[in-house]
């Protein structure tokens, strides 16, 4: 049973599922082995590598999804505007002021470019499904617009993201052309990695907590429900918001627009879409504690949800460097020893 799929189409599997945001990342003795040997970008672009870091969370922890080894940036690469990771975070270049820079953006065929320019990733999907399980799902993904555009604008990791923010007042008009433009290449690019394998795709609104909940709601959601409803017809969507909570109002309305599930972030209940399928929360903060710690919240999260159906475990947030294996163990235990 791929216990990931079946939990996405609300039915009922023989234990919780469970898998966690960047869990091939630098938490793991074994990709900071790797990435001894080089840097962040050129591991993704080589796809044995990429395979391999992909799949060093499974070989550790037997988890239910495998999340290819990518970045969100990823897209970019497809569209030919250079991101640089030389210095940690993503560096973009991308200058709004630049007519040939914008350009890029509005191209008339996604799926050609993207095809061409992105044979790397679709290589290291390939690769990942066929060393994969069938029980095992392979997880694709992608930037949803706010969080892209905002990265087009900043030009790097942003706190504030005041910038994106004042962008939208300052000239309502191109931003709007940019969240549909990056929409439309997201359509096909998902569709993309549907292609070349995967069995279900992550939206990830990573920046979604700095925008208030009307603002979000008029000017941004109906780019992710566009996008969720156009790629639902070939295979699942979740959809992950860091500000689920701040937005939880009318986050539902994605369900409509057939969202397989939304992945909801720490600070919110996680039975607050009730019986609807859903993906979290713990706090990441938490494997940076104690097993005893870990243990006892990822219990509170299971008696609340994990009786019903539709329901993956996960965490609310990306894991962070500093959580310990042990932690890591302790969570992934007790989600598998949990009788539905
Ligand atoms: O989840 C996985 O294991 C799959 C791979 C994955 C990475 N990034 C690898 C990565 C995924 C799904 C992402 C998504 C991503 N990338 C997000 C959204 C998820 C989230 O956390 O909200 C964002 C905002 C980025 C952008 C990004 N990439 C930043 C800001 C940075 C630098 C800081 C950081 O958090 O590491 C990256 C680099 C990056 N992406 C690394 C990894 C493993 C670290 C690279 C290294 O080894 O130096």
């Amino acid at each position: 049973m791929n216990r990931i799929l079946t939990a996405l189409e609300n039915k009922s599997t023989d234990r919780v599922p469970i898998w966690f945001m960047r869990q091939a990342g630098r938490y793991l003795p074994e990709y900071r082995e790797t990435r001894k040997k080089y840097g962040f970008k050129e591991m993704v672009m080589l796809p044995e590598v990429a395979a391999e870091i992909t799949l060093q969370p499974i070989k550790r922890f037997d988890l239910d999804a495998a999340i290819i080894f990518a970045d969100i940036m990823t897209i970019l690469d497809g569209l030919q505007i250079p991101v640089h990771f030389d210095n940690g975070g993503p560096e973009i270049d991308f200058d709004l002021a630049n007519e040939a820079h914008l350009q890029r953006l509005f191209v008339h065929d996604y799926a050609d470019i993207l095809h061409n320019n992105l044979q790397f990733f679709t290589q290291s999907l390939q690769m990942v499904r066929s060393a994969l399980a069938p029980e095992k799902a392979l997880l694709g993904f992608a930037a949803a617009p706010f969080t892209l555009v905002s990265y087009l604008v900043e030009r790097t990791t942003s706190r504030t993201h005041n910038a994106s923010r004042a962008f939208l007042y300052k000239n309502s008009v191109l931003m709007h052309k940019m969240l549909d433009a990056v929409s439309t290449a997201t359509v096909t690019y998902l569709k993309l990695q549907f292609q070349a394998g995967v069995n279900a795709v992550q939206l990830f609104e990573s920046w979604g907590d700095v925008i208030s909940p009307a603002e979000y709601q008029k000017e941004y959601f109906p780019y992710v429900n566009r996008i969720i409803k156009e790629v639902s017809k070939i295979g699942p969507v979740i959809f992950y918001n860091k500000g689920a909570c701040v937005h939880k109002e009318y986050l539902a309305e994605a369900y409509q627009h057939q969202c397989a599930a939304l992945s909801i972030d720490w600070r919110m209940p996680i039975d607050y879409f009730g019986e609807r399928p859903v993906q979290g929360n713990l706090d990441p903060a938490l494997l940076e504690s104690t097993p005893t710690a870990v243990a006892q919240k990822v219990s509170e999260i299971l008696e609340t949800r994990g009786h019903k159906p539709g329901f993956i475990f996960n965490l609310g947030h990306g894991i962070s460097p500093e959580a310990k294996l042990e932690n890591v163990e302790a969570m992934v235990q007790t989600v598998k020893d949990f009788k539905p």
